[in-house]
Order: structure tokens, then sequence, then C-alpha cells
């Protein structure tokens, strides 16, 4: 099979073209990216030079670019291709609405026009908004986005099904929580606290500290996505998750401690506007239906990835000069200026 993986040169699409190559030795993998700030080529230099893998750097909302790779010939699409971070949605929502919607229009107009077996599309658990202290996020939940990220994600999402309903795009939409893991951008919360423990930096927790996120490890993530992609039904919604629910502080604190490094680097910042309280999925569909489940402890995993960012200090330091220098400021600032000892 040959597999379009969009985004591929960010954290998940590298993880999985990784994934699906070494899973699946007759499958071939081309990956179109346009290498946003949050795109790194250095994510997949062990593949580069694999025979079945291909790069094309290009834009998902043109659609010259988009048409000549499907004229290739695209069995199957996975769309990780986004705007992804929910901070700087609040600072360039257009840049939202441009890639996470119309990009995804047009790479559904274009699975339309030439067809394809499969199409998935990568979605969140941040669709649905915030949940109270107790229950689960279904795949029938309402969608209620808080952030402009997550509004243009459910949009995404219901543009895909539509496609299924009135074109018969065989599309299938999967909606995950928090991933971690190597090769994330150090401007998502793991990522970015390790980084700066590593350089005796402030750690700045939003609010209270007390908001939920429900953690999964990027590569069970990944055998979620290929699973679906194989065998998840179109038209249908499939939730991955590790149902593995941590406040805030109480993973800050873990990391920490995993690191050796103090408590007190933690700084209790103003809070993100709109800050969804706690997300946690229902993964009890993909579970029964196609026999998935996460493979990795979340301790071990948390461990691995504290050494990966450890043993690949020139990867981090490199992505965070540059423009993210810049936003880190514009972020964080006035923030850690006016934050208190947690
Ligand atoms: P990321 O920000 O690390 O990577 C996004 C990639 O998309 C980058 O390589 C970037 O260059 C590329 N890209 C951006 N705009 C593009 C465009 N217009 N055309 C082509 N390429 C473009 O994001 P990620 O964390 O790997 O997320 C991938 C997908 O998974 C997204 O759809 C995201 O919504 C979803 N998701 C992420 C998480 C998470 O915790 N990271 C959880 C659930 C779902
Ligand atoms: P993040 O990694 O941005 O993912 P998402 O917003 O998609 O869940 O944030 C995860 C949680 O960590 C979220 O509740 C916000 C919080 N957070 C902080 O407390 N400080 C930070 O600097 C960042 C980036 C996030």
């Amino acid at each position: 099979m040959k597999i379009l993986v969009t985004g591929g040169a960010g954290f998940i699409g590298s993880n999985l073209i990784r994934y699906l190559l070494g899973k699946h030795p007759e499958d071939r993998v081309v990956n179109l990216d346009v290498l946003t700030y949050a795109g790194n080529l250095e994510n997949l230099s062990d593949v580069e030079s694999n025979p079945r893998y291909r790069f094309v750097r290009g834009d998902i909302t043109d659609e010259k670019t988009v048409s000549e790779v499907f004229r290739d010939g695209v069995d199957a699409v996975v769309n990780c291709a986004a705007a992804t971070h929910v901070d700087r949605s609040l600072f360039e929502p257009r840049v939202f609405v441009r890639t996470n919607v119309e990009g995804t229009l047009v790479l559904l107009e274009a699975a339309r026009r030439w067809g394809v077996r499969k199409f998935v599309q990568v979605s969140t658990d941040e669709v649905y908004g915030s949940l109270a202290a107790e229950g689960k996020f279904t795949e029938d939940s309402p969608l209620r986005p808080s952030s402009p990220y997550a509004a243009t994600k459910a949009a995404a999402d219901l543009l895909a099904l539509s496609y299924v309903r009135s074109f018969s795009v065989p599309v299938t939409v999967t909606r995950c929580g928090n991933n971690f893991g190597p090769y994330q951008f150090p401007e998502k919360v793991i990522p970015l606290f390790i980084t700066n423990a590593l350089e005796d930096r402030w750690l700045p927790l939003y609010g209270d500290g007390a908001n939920v996120r429900d953690w999964i490890y990027v590569e069970d993530h990944c055998s979620g996505l290929d699973l679906v992609l194989r065998e998840g039904r179109p038209g249908e919604v499939y939730h991955i998750g590790a149902e593995n629910e941590w406040t805030n502080r109480e993973l800050t604190e873990l990391i920490l401690r995993e690191m050796g490094k103090p408590a007190s680097l933690i700084r209790l910042v103003e809070d993100r506007p709109g800050h969804d309280r706690r997300y946690a999925l229902d993964t009890r569909k993909i579970r029964s239906e196609l026999g998935w489940q996460p493979r990795h402890d979340f301790l071990d995993a948390l461990r691995r990835t504290i050494r990966w960012y450890r043993e690949n200090r020139g990867w981090w330091e490199r992505v965070k000069r540059g423009e993210y220098r810049e936003y880190y400021e514009r972020a964080y600032g006035e923030r850690l200026r006016g934050s208190v000892p947690a």
C-alpha cells in the first residue's frame, strides 16, 4: 500500500512514518510537509534513504501540489498536517483555519477526485471541550471546542465525515489524548518542562496546576492509527487513549523527581484563557471493535522520553533557537515576571 502521511516531519507524523516503514515491509510512504517551525527533517534522518520513503515539500492548502502527489498514486491518506498548539492559536487563529480546515478540505477533494482506499483524519479530544471531575468523553459526546485550535479541528472532523455521506470518500476520524515522546516540539508541556529543567529554567505551570490531561505515549497512538488505517470503518470515529489521567502539577512534580531536579523550579503563572479543566477519553470502542490496546507503561515511557531529551540536546537546542525564542518571550515573558512559586 502507498500511504500519504501529511505533516510527516512533525512529532506524531515522524513517529508514525517510522512505525509504518518498520511494521509493514510492503508499504511505501510519501510525506507531504511544508516544514513550518514545527516540521523538522532531522526527525526522519534515519529513514530518509529508505527506498520506500519519499519526502515532498509542500502545503496541504496548495491544490496543485496536492494534485501532483495524488496523481502519482496514493492508496491511503493519514492527515497529520495541522497547526497544533493551543497557545499559538490564541495569537494567530487564521493560520489554524487555513491549515486545519482549508487544508483538510483540499486533501478531501483530492481523495474524492483520485479515489483512495482509506482517509484517516487525525484528531484530538480537545474538540469536546472541558469535562467535569467525573465521566469521560465518548465518540458521541457533543463537540464544544474552547480554543481556536480545537474549533478548527472540530470543523475539519465534521467536514471529513461529511465527505463519507456526500461523496462516499472512505474517511475515518481518530481522536487521541495528549501525546508525549521523542521529537515533540518543546512548546508542548512535557518537552518544554523537560528541556527547561535540563537548563535549570523555570517551569511555568498555568493557573492552579490542577487541570487534568489524559496522556499516551506516541508509539501507542501510532499503533492505533495504523490499525484504524487498515481496519477502521468509514464514517466512524475512534478514540485512541491510554486512560491515564494526571493533573499538570502531579505530572510536573513527577518529571522533576525523575530528573533529580528541585520542585522549586515550578512557577505558577497566569492561566491560559479558555483553559479546559479536564480531558478523559472512553476508549472501549477501539479496544472491543478493533482489538487495540496501548503497550507502553506510562512511567517507563516517561523515563525513556526524558532520556531521549537528555541524549538529544543538539536537537532541541537547535529547535529552541530562532523563531521559538521570540514566541517564548511573547508567551511567557510577562507571565514569568508576574509568577509565584508553586
Ligand atoms: P506538530 O505541530 O508536531 O506537527 C505538525 C506538522 O504539520 C509539522 O511538520 C508541520 O510542518 C506540518 N504542517 C503544518 N502546516 C502544514 C501545511 N499547511 N501543509 C503541510 N504541512 C503542514 O503536530 P503533532 O503533535 O505531530 O500533531 C499531528 C496531528 O495530531 C495534528 O492533527 C494534531 O491535531 C493531532 N493530535 C496531536 C496530539 C498531540 O498531543 N500532539 C494529540 C491528538 C491529536
Ligand atoms: P499542552 O502541552 O499545550 O497541550 P494541550 O493544551 O493540547 O492539552 O498543555 C498540556 C497542559 O499543560 C495544559 O493543561 C496546559 C498546561 N501547560 C502549562 O501549565 N504550562 C505550559 O507552559 C504549557 C505549554 C502547558
